[in-house]
Formats: C-alpha cells, sequence, structure tokens
C-alpha cells in the first residue's frame, strides 16, 4: 500500500466518531454523522461547494459519502497527489452516470445507439498520451494566438447589440452562445443548431453529472441520445471533406494516418464531449467572473482602472469560483489517502473548488484578491497528465469579455437577483447574470475611440510580473544625502495589505522596466515607505524617483514580496547593513525588538549624513546598533564579528555586493544556513545563447519531453509546452519557478538556493538554471 500526503496514521481509521445510524464505509470504518448528511445535491454544495466542504477541509479531509457511493477528497495537497498519479487514480470514470440510470432512460439510449467511451479526459495510459501527443499541435501559443481576432469579434458584435440599452441577462445575450461559437469554430464543426447544442450540452451534463428524477431521466436521456446521433452526422459531414480546418480536423486526419491510436470510437465520443468541454467551461467560467467581480464594485473599479491586471482577475476567478468545482477518479489498487483507507475500485470525488480554498495553499482564499500571485496553481484546470488542453482558449476568451467590458461598461451594475443553478456535481456558474447600467454614461459616446481601444494579451497563464497596483505617493521626503524617503497609500484610501520584514516592492518605471526597493517600516504602522539612493551610475531607476516621485502623484509598484523572510525560531539575531541596504534591516530590527529577542544591529556607510534612519534608529534600536561611518574612521571588522561560529544565531545583511561576498567567504565556519543576505541582482540569470547548449526534460506529471534550445530558458520552453510554473523576477532572486528535479545533473544559477540545497540535486530555479548534460527529468 502506497500513501499520498496524510493526516492521520496510515492503515487505521483516523475518524472514530460513528453515527447514531452506525453507518460503515466500504472498508469497514465508520462513517461521521456530517459524511452521511453530504449530499452534492443539496443546496449548499450546489450554491457553494468551497463554502459546504469548510468542515471536511477542516476535520475530515477523506470521507465516505454513503449517499453517492464515493470518496470525497477535499484537501488541496490530497488532491494534486491524486492528479499526480493517474496510475492508481484512473480517469475512467470521469464521464461516467453518477446518478445510475434507470431502465428506462437505458433503453431510451439504446434506441439512440448511444456509444459514448473513451475519449481523452476519460482514457489510460498508455492509450491516452499516445494520442495527447498526436494532438496538441491546435494549443501552442501560436496556434491560439490565431483565434484572438475571432473572439474579440464576436464578443464585440453582442457588446454592440446590447451596448445602447441599459439592462441585459449577460448569460442569455452572449456569455453561452459566444463560447460555444468559438468552441465550433475552434473544433472546425458547423455552426448549425446553436440553440438545439445549447439544450443537448444540459442533457448531457445532466446526464453524466446530476441526479435527474426518475421522468426526468427519460427526457435527458432524449436529449442525450439526440445528441449522440447528432453528433455522429456531423461527423460524418467532416469526414466527407478532405479540405477542412480546424481541432476536429486534426483528430480526423490522425485516425485515418493512426486509426490504433485515434481511434473510431474515440472521434465520435470526443465529438460529443468536446462541445461541451470547450464551450460549457468557459460559458460558465466567465459568468461566473462577472458575477464575482461584479458583486465588488470597489475591485470591478480597480480592474477597470487598471486593466493589466484582466488575466490575474480571471484567473482569480477561476480560482474562487471556477466552472468545474470536482472531477472524478477510481483507484486502481488499494490506497492510502489523507490516511483513509480507500478500497481497489473505490470511486473518489476529488472536489476542486474546496481544494481552491484551501489556506495551507491560498492566503485568505475566501477573499477574491485580484493581486494575488499563486491563483495560478488552483485546480479548475485539473493537473498533470489530463490537465485541460483547452486552458488557455478558456482564459483568452474570458480576459476578452473582461477587457471588453472594463473599457466599454466600467459603470456596469449587477441587478438584485437570486443566482440559479443547474444541479450537478461537476459544472457550475449561474444560469443568468442580470446586469444595468446608463447608455448616457458610456465613454464611446464621448470618445468613439473607446469602441475598439483594445488591449491584448499573451496566451498563457499570467505572469505574476502583469500584477500591478497603483499607489499613491503621501509623502517624499529626503531621508539622508541623496536618499529619498517615499511614503505610499492607496488611492482610494482603503487599506494596503500588511507585509513582513524583508518584504520589497517592486517600482514600475514608466519604461516598463522594474527596481526592487525594500520596505523599511515601522511593519505596525501598516504604512508602505521606501527608502531610495540615488545611484549617478545605476541603471536610470533611482534617478528617474528622485527627479519625478512627488507628493500627490501616482506610482505603479508589484508587491510586497519577500524574499527575505526573517526566521523568527532562532535565539539572537546579528544584522548587518550597508549603506541602502539598512532599508529592509531597520524593518527587521524593529519586529526583533519587538518580540523582545535578543540582536545587534551593525550598520556601515560613508558619513553620518549619507546614511538614513540614524536619528530612528538611534532612537529605537540605541543599544543594539554599532554605527560604522566610513569619514569617522569607524570600520565595520568582519573578521573580528564573525571568528567565533555562534549556533544560536542567525546573519541577516544586507548592501553592496561586496559586503554579502565578504560576509558569505567569512562565515563558512559557522553552521550551514545561519547567513541570509538579499540580492537585488543576479548576473547568472542573463542567457547568452552562445554560451548555452540544447537539453531535453522529461516531465513524469505530464508524461511530455520537452525541448530547450541554447536561446530559452527552460521556463520559456516550458511554457510554450503549455505548463504553467508560476515566476516573479525571472531573475534567480525570488524562487517561485522551483521545480522538483527527479534526474540528471543541475547547472544552477539563482541566488536563492543554500549550498546544502544545491547538492541535494533535486530542485532548480526554471528562470534561470539549465542542465548540466543533455537531460532532466523533472516532477511537472
Ligand atoms: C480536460 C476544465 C476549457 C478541452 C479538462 C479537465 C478539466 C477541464 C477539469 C480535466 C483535467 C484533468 O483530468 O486533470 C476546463 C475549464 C475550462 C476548460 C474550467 C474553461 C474555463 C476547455 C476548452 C477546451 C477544453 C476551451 C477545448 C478547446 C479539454 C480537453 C481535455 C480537458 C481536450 C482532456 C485532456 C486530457 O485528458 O488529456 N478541462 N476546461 N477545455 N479539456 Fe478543459
Ligand atoms: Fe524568481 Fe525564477 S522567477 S527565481
Amino acid at each position: 500500500m502506497t500513501s499520498v500526503p496524510h493526516h492521520a496514521e496510515a492503515g487505521g481509521c483516523p475518524f472514530h466518531q460513528a453515527n447514531r445510524e452506525g453507518v460503515a464505509s466500504p472498508t469497514g470504518c465508520p462513517v461521521s454523522a456530517a459524511a452521511v448528511a453530504f449530499d452534492p445535491f443539496e443546496p449548499p454544495y450546489q450554491l457553494d461547494p468551497a463554502e459546504a466542504l469548510r468542515w471536511s477541509r477542516e476535520q475530515e479531509p477523506v470521507f465516505y459519502s454513503p449517499k453517492l457511493g464515493y470518496w470525497v477528497v477535499s484537501r488541496y495537497d490530497d488532491i494534486k497527489a491524486i492528479f499526480r498519479d493517474n496510475l492508481t487514480f484512473s480517469p475512467s470514470i470521469a464521464l461516467e452516470k453518477i446518478t445510475p440510470p434507470s431502465d428506462e432512460a437505458l433503453a431510451v439510449l439504446e434506441r439512440y445507439g448511444y456509444g459514448m467511451n473513451r475519449t481523452l479526459v476519460n482514457e489510460d495510459e498508455p492509450a491516452h498520451m499516445a494520442r495527447r501527443r498526436e494532438l496538441l499541435d491546435a494549443f501552442t501559443p501560436e496556434a491560439l494566438e490565431a483565434h484572438a481576432p475571432m473572439v474579440r469579434r464576436l464578443v464585440r458584435e453582442k457588446l454592440d447589440a446590447i451596448v445602447d440599452r441599459g439592462r441585459a441577462d449577460l448569460v442569455a445575450e452572449m456569455f453561452w452562445e459566444v463560447p460555444l461559437t468559438v468552441a465550433l469554430h475552434f473544433l472546425g464543426v458547423p455552426e448549425e443548431d446553436m440553440e438545439q447544442l445549447r439544450r443537448f450540452s444540459v442533457a448531457h451534463t445532466l446526464n453524466t453529472w446530476g441526479r435527474p428524477s426518475p421522468d426526468q431521466q427519460v427526457e435527458v436521456a432524449e436529449g442525450v441520445g439526440r445528441f449522440w446521433q447528432y453528433s455522429g452526422q456531423v461527423l460524418e459531414k467532416m469526414q466527407r471533406q478532405t479540405q477542412g480546418k480546424g481541432w476536429m480536423y486534426d483528430m480526423i486526419e490522425k485516425n485515418r494516418q493512426k486509426p490504433d491510436v485515434v481511434t473510431d470510437n474515440y472521434l465520435h465520443s470526443m465529438m460529443m464531449a468536446i462541445i461541451v468541454a470547450a464551450h460549457e467551461t468557459t460559458a460558465l467560467a466567465t459568468a461566473n467572473a462577472f458575477r464575482q467581480l461584479l458583486s465588488r464594485p470597489a475591485v470591478w473599479a480597480e480592474l477597470c482602472a487598471n486593466p493589466e491586471l484582466i488575466p490575474a482577475a480571471a484567473e482569480e476567478c477561476l480560482r474562487h469560483s471556477g466552472s468545474v468545482v470536482a472531477w472524478r477518479r477510481r483507484a486502481t489498487r488499494e490506497v492510502t489517502l489523507g490516511g483513509v483507507p480507500i478500497p481497489e475500485d473505490g470511486k473518489i470525488l476529488m472536489v476542486t473548488a474546496s481544494a481552491n480554498h484551501d489556506p495551507s495553499h491560498f492566503e485568505n482564499p475566501d477573499e477574491l484578491d485580484i493581486y494575488r500571485d499563486n491563483a495560478v496553481d488552483h485546480l479548475t484546470f485539473g493537473y498533470g497528465s489530463h490537465q485541460c488542453m483547452g486552458k488557455n482558449l478558456g482564459r483568452m476568451e474570458m480576459r476578452i469579455f473582461l477587457e471588453e467590458f472594463t473599457r466599454r461598461l466600467p459603470h456596469l451594475e449587477l441587478e438584485e437577483q437570486a443566482f440559479t443553478f443547474l444541479p450537478n456535481t461537476s459544472f457550475r456558474g449561474p444560469e443568468a447574470v442580470r446586469v444595468r447600467w446608463d447608455p448616457a454614461r458610456n465613454p464611446e459616446r464621448r470618445n468613439p475611440a473607446v469602441r475598439t481601444a483594445q488591449r491584448d494579451f499573451p496566451v498563457g497563464a499570467p505572469e505574476a510580473r502583469t500584477i500591478v497596483r497603483r499607489v499613491r505617493v503621501t509623502r517624499a521626503e529626503p531621508e539622508a544625502e541623496g536618499v529619498l524617503g517615499v511614503t505610499l497609500a492607496d488611492p482610494a484610501g482603503r487599506d494596503l495589505p500588511a507585509w513582513s520584514p524583508g518584504s520589497h516592492l517592486d517600482v514600475v518605471l514608466p519604461s516598463g522596466e522594474a527596481r526592487k526597493y525594500s520596505l523599511c517600516g515601522p511593519v505596525e504602522s501598516g504604512d508602505w515607505c521606501i527608502a531610495v539612493l540615488n545611484e549617478e551610475a545605476g541603471r536610470g531607476g533611482s534617478r528617474w524617483v528622485h527627479e519625478s516621485v512627488r507628493e500627490g502623484i501616482e506610482m505603479r509598484v508589484r508587491g510586497p514580496k519577500n524574499h527575505f523572510r526573517l526566521d523568527e525560531t532562532a535565539r539572537r539575531y546579528l544584522l548587518i547593513a550597508g549603506g541602502i541596504g539598512i532599508t529592509p534591516i531597520i524593518a527587521m530590527a524593529d519586529r526583533l525588538k519587538s518580540l523582545g529577542k535578543p540582536y545587534e544591529l551593525h550598520y556601515a556607510g560613508r558619513s553620518r549624513t549619507s546614511m538614513a534612519f540614524i536619528e530612528r534608529l538611534e532612537r529605537d534600536h540605541g543599544e543594539a546598533l554599532r554605527l560604522y561611518p566610513k569619514d569617522e574612521r569607524h570600520r565595520l571588522d568582519l573578521a573580528g564579528l564573525l571568528a567565533e561560529p555562534m549556533n544560536d544565531t542567525l546573519l541577516y545583511a544586507c548592501g553592496p555586493e561586496r559586503l554579502l561576498t565578504a560576509l558569505e567567504a567569512g562565515t563558512t565556519h559557522w553552521p550551514e544556513g545561519s547567513l541570509h543576505v538579499e540580492h537585488f541582482t543576479s548576473e547568472g540569470a542573463l542567457l547568452d545563447p552562445t554560451k548555452e547548449h540544447a537539453f531535453e526534460v522529461e516531465l513524469t506529471d505530464s508524461e511530455l519531453t520537452v525541448e530547450v534550445p541554447p536561446d530559452q530558458t527552460l521556463l520559456q520552453a516550458l511554457r510554450t509546452a503549455g505548463i504553467d510554473v508560476p515566476s516573479d523576477c525571472e531573475e534567480g532572486l525570488c524562487g517561485t519557478c522551483e521545480v522538483s528535479v527527479v534526474e540528471g545533473g543541475i547547472d544552477h544559477r539563482d541566488k536563492v538556493l543554500t549550498p546544502a540545497e544545491r547538492r541535494g540535486q533535486d530542485r532548480l530555479m526554471s528562470c534561470c538554471s539549465r542542465a548540466k548534460g543533455k537531460t532532466l527529468v523533472l516532477a511537472l
């Protein structure tokens, strides 16, 4: 028996609170009262599946549901572990009817010759990957880019039709029809009977993931049977054409070339399943996103003012209120999951909506935060070798909808309404989203150019670097000679997010480039304060700050981010700052003082007049402070300070590179991990194609092999192959793009990993590090 992340003793039953009825799971384990009561077709789950499973996330993350006959899993790590291992957890039941069909319904389906079988999403290995690899070409960034003008045109036509009206149900007007038309275009399927197709797909959803009553079962089976027949007819028509364009034609062609890989039954089953997979998911996701954003007018206003955030906002909506909320797997052998034994053939419902609200992975998970930088880790698209192939098309559609609406109807409001949902376990989105606006206030009435002034976004996961916040300067005054202190606030007067010592902001310059500046506190004030040294020999960022930043202006920043986190568990601390490196160190000193921890602060600089914060430091940290102004001939004696290694002491340092290098050299006899330094630049991360060699990466979770040419970083190559790896600095400084390495020699180029971590050869920073040899095997 193998086990995946567990929360109780493996093998045994972790939950002994037998319910009054004495219900037991198939393994004999007593089922708790909450598990007995769980019913995904009841309102709590239908209205908000993540909330309905809060009790499970907190108390019983894997439980048997007698009503469903499934093992329900609710935590992020457990669900990701299931997605990772598609041999132990087979996807074969992904499209099985969750409610066993009645005899009458079966008879109806038989009458239509219904034979839905294996597609991609419910196919086991090795057949699945052989097929998926054959069909990937339509999803490269370039191939998808070519669909953007069509999506734009469709959204614009629909918006033109309502823009002067003042009221609309966006689902009825466009959220269904546009994704359906896009899906048909993408597949190459003729756009006929759109309304009929919509009814068919509702029947398919109810048939597969719903609990239709005995009467409804027959009606639903009629719809599904006709959908099956219709798909067959369309397929035949397409098979007769030789010149068609679209993903379905790619499949037809592969079926001719490799009938054992892309089989006949696959073609017919896929024809039906894909119309739903490609359009209903996206339609519901868009409806969820508009509902969530518009029900928070301040967030909607922020998005209208700062449209760069649209990709991040769409991703956050997919996390917070995804359109696929649960997915299924079957245990192919006995296995322990979260400490709970699951028998062979046990059916598993992974509630991905619950995973997306797991506080162990997402901070303040119930908040819709369009600045969240790890939203892309959500499981709404699944994960691993079956991860949604169409995710980047879905993302593109959501972004274009949001971009058109925030630009043309920023004054859009949600009407008072009760939202309703089609009752089923897996697909979720409101059946209507009714909105209103005052057409007299439409910006395009004053400026017709607004109608077409579009903004495009690159295909793929949003990059953390696009998450930019507008802030207002409330103070800009000299802090010392050549050092400008700047205090920032939210332009709308809201609280800015809290930060911790060691955090920095990326200040975005008018050129689009960014510079990192540490927040210098005090932390308790909640203020964002930075201090910027005017560096004559610098790259121009600090000069711009000194020349242009004044009280009252708006600036654009990313963060706060913390790559220099203070470990608060040590007994003692040595803080060392050189020049403007005092900025993160002073915030750490404040924190250590408030924690009552012993610390020394050594601060070196040119002269007292050029050293920032001296007054504040003398006032707040007088006893711990040692100042070394060079012009007073006080020199920091590093060799003396570091001579005796101290087991109970951590060192934190920031300053010029030569100070950091000297510290690294001077602490080699200290316990490993004692020294923590903050780097602001990293030369190692610059790619020089003339000095690089190509290599190959094998991805174990996705079962793909990706080529990394000399002129691409590993991160870029992974993204081109459709693998979402979060990134931020892309210079080897932050650790965001870390991936686990299973095998192969690593050429480390980052400034994040410690020497011990490097020796472990089990992880790398994909934005800069490469393979030493010809191949690397990654757990991705
Ligand atoms: C698979 C969600 C849009 C095509 C999946 C899976 C989910 C999903 C949860 C199963 C993943 C797994 O088992 O790991 C979504 C959502 C979408 C969306 C939330 C929109 C917001 C699309 C679009 C297309 C598409 C637009 C087609 C153009 C597929 C295909 C698979 C799939 C072909 C099967 C992949 C495989 O098993 O190898 N999707 N999907 N999806 N999706 Fe999507
Ligand atoms: Fe920051 Fe790679 S993205 S280390």
